[in-house]
């Protein structure tokens, strides 16, 4: 019988391959567009950990090729026998072009490049694509990927859920421009908070999506049935659920410069529709300067001091409207100056934890989920 690490496994390699669908994908892009219709113009656009005959990433960038002003396309995929889930037939496209090779079919990755009118229709579309295959397996860390990396302007793609903090690395390596998609978890990762802080990358605009993908299996629970159905796809077509998915970028768009419409401190306490914050305020932590502020819609606008906020809140950051301090978690947490708690307060709460907030309510310690510490930003 499979053991749980081994069912773990299999889930994750599983989860490796799940497929985006063109509408999702139309509709972030489109964001970044009536922030900035030239935002691809004159672009190299790479798609790597993609497949391009499976894949919408492709199928949107080549049909949208000249909409979007492109210089040149390029997407890569990963051997099957590289994969961790190898459940994969070569598809009639491939089989049936004069490039196919069963030799290489399996163990080598391949490039679909776009970049003229190759069938002299007039356009420059999907059907222009020229494929071959790599010398290598399409690995995003290897040598001839990463040439492609540092030959282009902006990445696009959702990457594999179990290497999304080396696959960031990887851009950030490159200094690249980017979208990807990623979990919503990845924002408090010590490998992608400080990114958030500092500004150098920030959430897209579709952030704490339940996003739908064509994915390797079915999944036949009422809830994911329900759901796929609702947003009219038939799940045994294998459509599942997956929550909490954000995009990730660098590229400007409008959100993240329309600032939050908030109440004064003074009005939440009366009007809030939360009724924690019209009985209890706004409480202060045991271990740390700030207050706690539970929802991100009872944030006041004229607190000067710092306050701790859902994790959630970079999908409604505005860096005009306010500054990131921190992250209130284990190490990042310590390096911020949360003071340790008193050891004999354990017997009241076993889940307290330094580097982590925690308050008093009733004279017993107790811990907020977790938190990021933002300031509102002083007017220069
Ligand atoms: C989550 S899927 C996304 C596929 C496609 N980008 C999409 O969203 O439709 C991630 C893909 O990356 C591939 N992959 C896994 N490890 C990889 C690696 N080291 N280098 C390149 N691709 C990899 C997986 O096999 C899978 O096809």
């Amino acid at each position: 019988m499979a053991n749980n690490s081994n069912l773990g496994a299999a889930k994750a390699a599983k989860n490796d391959e799940f497929y985006t669908q063109y509408a999702d994908i139309q509709k972030e892009v489109n964001a970044y567009l009536e922030y900035n219709p030239d935002t691809f113009r004159d672009k190299t656009v790479l798609l790597p950990c993609d497949d391009p005959e499976w894949s919408n990433f492709t199928r949107f960038f080549a049909q949208n090729f000249e909409k979007l002003g492109l210089k040149r396309l390029i997407s890569t995929s990963y051997a099957v026998e590289s994969k961790k889930y190898k459940d994969y037939e070569p598809t009639l496209f491939e089989t049936e072009s004069p490039w196919f090779d069963a030799d290489k079919t399996r163990i080598k990755g391949k490039i679909f490049e776009l970049t003229r009118d190759i069938n002299q229709n007039g356009r420059i579309d999907i059907d222009d694509l020229e494929w071959h295959y790599l010398e290598g397996d399409g690995d995003f860390r290897s040598l001839e990927v990463c040439k492609l990396r540092d030959e282009s302007d902006i990445i696009v793609t959702n990457p594999p859920f179990s290497l999304f903090r080396e696959f960031l690395a990887w851009i950030m390596e490159g200094g690249k421009a980017f979208l990807i998609i990623g979990n919503m978890n990845a924002i408090t990762y010590k490998e992608v908070f400080p990114l958030i802080k500092e500004n150098r990358i920030w959430s897209g605009v579709g952030f704490n999506l339940s996003m739908v993908y064509k994915a390797a299996y079915s999944n036949y629970l009422e809830a994911n049935q329900k759901f796929v159905r609702s947003k009219g796809y038939n799940p045994d077509d294998n459509y599942i659920k997956v929550p909490g998915v954000c995009w990730y970028t660098n590229l400007d768009h409008g959100r993240r410069h329309e600032p939050l419409r908030l109440m004064t401190m003074k009005d939440n306490l009366r009007f809030s529709k939360h009724r924690e914050i019209r009985e209890m305020g706004y409480i202060r932590y045991a271990n740390y300067d700030a207050i706690d502020v539970p929802f991100i819609d009872s944030i006041p606008s004229d607190y000067d001091g710092i306050m701790g906020v859902p994790k959630t809140f970079p999908g409604s950051y505005c860096p005009e409207q306010f500054e990131i301090v921190g992250c209130a978690e284990g190490d990042s947490g310590k390096e911020l100056g949360l003071k340790p708690f008193p050891r004999e307060l354990k017997a009241l709460n076993k889940s307290l934890r330094d580097g982590q907030l925690y308050y008093m309510l009733d004279g017993k310690p107790e811990k907020p989920y977790a938190r990021i510490l933002i300031r509102k930003k002083q007017q220069q």
